[in-house]
């Protein structure tokens, strides 16, 4: 398995089982089946709304004496109820609760993007945001390195964030975010992102990287495109004896990034990490970089306000 390091040398496995959309009720046997089948990198967040049932399959597992606290590698994320200061530590202890850990591995800012404290769900009306001014992202980011001066998180970092936004955070000198999780996938291959990351030496970790059919109806654009039906991907799998998605993996561990595909089907998930046995040859590669359509499964739209609040958030 592909590791990355961290600027201080710690490691993260190139492939995490992603939790979005994982049901209550399901996550937790999909936790264990994948540390079971040797995953070592768990991502998940509080607006998940299924920390406390993978707590408990840490907990089980950890338990059991095989795998210790620290073989795993935990992501959480910062809901965007909590970007005022003195609501990060909370919010990040909560997640801390629910996950029965005394530490994470790596936090992240979830969304650029604040809502007033104690909305449920996403906004209704431009009074449920906290306007930039009110909650400005480097204090939100300020604190999350406080949290990790404090020990609670090993590592900081943001999530959804154009190179414009985190352009915002540099500009103030302070240290930069060392992961930038976003969508990536053959239909939204983000080069010009990827190369600034690089250049900042911020790790970036792909999510959606098999389209996420499983988002609710309501998420959904009119005849999206799909990504495990794609042709050009089915012909590479079947070349290669693999599965689609095992090439939507490995294609993107290939481009040096990490990648965190959901599953909650116990088989999906060992076939998922078996993709590291697969290696994509320079015109498999080649013929994947030709399905770029710039194409976004998560938009922006949840955060369009009447008065452009927040912009076009991806800046795209
Ligand atoms: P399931 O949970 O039943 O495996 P993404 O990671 O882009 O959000 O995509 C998640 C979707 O992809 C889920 O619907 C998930 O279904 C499905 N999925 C995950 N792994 C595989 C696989 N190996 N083959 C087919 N579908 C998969």
């Amino acid at each position: 398995m592909k590791r990355f390091e961290f600027r201080n040398g710690d490691a993260i496995d190139a492939i995490g089982l992603g939790t979005w959309k994982s049901e209550p009720g399901e996550v937790g046997q999909a936790v264990e089946a994948a540390l079971e089948a040797g995953y070592r990198h768990i991502d998940c967040a509080a607006i998940y709304r299924n920390e406390a049932e993978i707590g408990e399959a840490l907990q089980k597992v950890f338990s059991r004496g095989e795998i210790e606290r620290e073989d795993v590698h935990i992501t959480s994320k910062l809901w965007n109820t909590a970007h005022l200061p003195e609501d990060v530590v909370p919010a990040l202890n909560k997640t801390l609760s629910d996950l029965r850990l005394d530490y994470l591995d790596l936090y992240l800012i979830h969304w650029p993007v604040a809502f007033r404290r104690g909305l449920e769900g996403f906004p209704q009306s431009e009074s449920d945001y906290l306007t930039p001014d009110q909650a400005p992202i480097i204090e939100t980011w300020k604190a999350m390195l406080a949290a990790r001066d404090q020990g609670l998180i090993r590592h900081a970092g943001v999530s959804n964030f154009s190179a414009r936004k985190l352009d915002e955070l540099a500009g103030d000198g302070t240290e930069l975010p060392e992961m930038n999780q976003v969508e990536l996938h053959p239909y939204l291959q983000q080069d010009a992102l990827l190369a600034y990351c690089r250049q900042h030496d911020i790790l970036v970790t792909a999510y959606s990287p098999l389209g996420s059919s499983d988002r609710p109806e309501s998420m959904k654009g009119e005849d999206e495109p799909s990504l495990l039906e794609n042709e050009v991907i089915g012909e590479i799998a079947e070349n290669n004896s693999a599965t689609p998605a095992q090439v939507l993996t490995a294609w993107a561990v290939a481009r040096d990034t990490i990648v965190i595909p959901k599953s909650t089907n116990p088989d999906h998930i060992r076939k998922n990490l078996e993709s590291t046995e697969l290696e994509l040859d320079g015109r498999d590669m080649q013929r994947i970089r030709d399905l770029d359509l710039h194409y976004r499964y998560i938009g922006g739209d949840s955060f369009r306000t009447e008065s452009g609040l927040y912009g076009n958030i991806f800046d795209d």
